[in-house]
């Protein structure tokens, strides 16, 4: 072989990608980045604190130390400070119970050769079955995943100042966003429509941060339930584009320009693609999974956004880098 022929091990690596998801998943059901970081070292000590086997234990920090997640300095394993902020339990960043989650759902790829030559969905189509179990099990496991969003939308919103704003989340989900924006704003209100036996959870997700009493959710298909007329000061449409379809997701962008007071400001949060498709990389590789399981939704432009928004009679729209997701803020 000549210095410049490619070896195979980033293939090789991909193609074993699911290594990765079931030793982390695996690590994370046992809650050994927890254990790790309350000061358990060796194998032996973990596997007693996780009530695993020894060769157990060992198997899964060989593996955790393969893909970075954990250091072994003199005999002793511990978390590497990324470990250490998203893989413990009960951290506000922690993405451990997504990784258990993840591992349930590595199956499901198997069916991705026949969902691209069908082009959608061939079993359980997920996200346009009303009231789906599925929410339940994601929306705890995702809210993680929207506190940098939520964070870098209340800073471009200037949402601390702006007194008592009232705020609207469509498929609001685990109410991640209104528990942010209500600790930062103690005079706004929010109210979410989602499926009842989502609102539940973010009920009880958003009293545990102390705000709950400014919190109040809706509960039906945001289709069809009213959202008001010139109501609210700020609405919110979060992960919610990818799984609908282009005329879906201008009608209820339409009806939330309705539902907002002049002036009001609309926030979008998606993985959104540029408009050749080049990039970045996670939307581009999270399209595989609304194809899985969305008749109609996919990863949507910039241009589509920017094109929807116009349609539905904002007139000014911006763009905010929140990674791996985008902001758009619409006014
Ligand atoms: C991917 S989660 C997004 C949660 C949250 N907005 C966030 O960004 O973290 C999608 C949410 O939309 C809700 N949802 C999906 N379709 C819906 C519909 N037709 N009507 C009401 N809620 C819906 C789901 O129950 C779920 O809570």
């Amino acid at each position: 072989m000549t210095d410049h022929q490619p070896t195979p091990d980033g293939v090789l690596r991909l193609i074993n990608g699911y290594w990765a998801t079931g030793v982390v998943g695996a690590a994370a059901a046992h809650s050994l980045f927890t254990h790790l970081e309350n000061g358990a070292g060796t194998v032996a000590e973990l596997a007693e604190r996780a009530e695993i086997a020894e060769a157990g234990a060992q198997t899964l920090l060989d593996g955790l130390l393969g893909v970075g997640l954990v250091e072994l300095h003199e005999g002793r394993y511990r978390n590497t400070p990324e470990a250490s902020l998203y893989l413990v339990d009960g951290k506000p960043t922690s993405l451990s119970s997504f990784a258990r989650l993840k591992l349930k759902h590595m199956g499901g790829l198997t069916a991705l050769p026949d969902v691209v030559r069908a082009g959608g969905p061939i079993q359980h189509a997920t996200t346009e079955v009303a009231d789906n179990p599925h929410w339940e099990e994601i929306v705890p496991a995702i809210a993680a995943q929207s506190v940098p969003a939520a964070q870098v939308a209340a800073q471009a919103l200037g949402l601390a100042e702006a007194g008592p704003v009232s705020i609207l989340d469509v498929g609001g989900g685990s109410g991640v966003y209104s528990a942010i924006w209500l600790a930062a704003n103690p005079a706004a209100r929010s109210t979410q429509l989602d499926w009842e036996p989502i609102n539940v959870i973010a009920r009880r997700l958003v009293a545990e941060q102390g705000v709950g009493d400014r919190f109040t959710t809706v509960a039906g298909d945001f289709h069809t339930t009213d959202f008001g007329t010139g109501e609210y000061d700020i609405a919110l449409y979060s992960h919610i584009a990818h799984q609908e379809a282009p005329e879906d997701n201008i009608a209820v962008l339409s009806r939330l320009r309705e539902a907002l007071k002049p002036g009001g400001a609309l926030v979008v949060c998606d993985y959104v693609v540029e408009d050749d498709r080049s990039g970045p990389a996670f939307p581009l590789i999270f399209a595989a999974e609304m194809l899985l399981k969305s008749k109609q939704g996919g990863t949507w432009r910039r241009s589509d956004y920017h094109n929807w928004l116009v349609k539905a009679g904002f007139t000014t729209v911006s763009f905010h880098s929140a990674p791996p997701a985008t902001l758009v803020i619409a006014r």
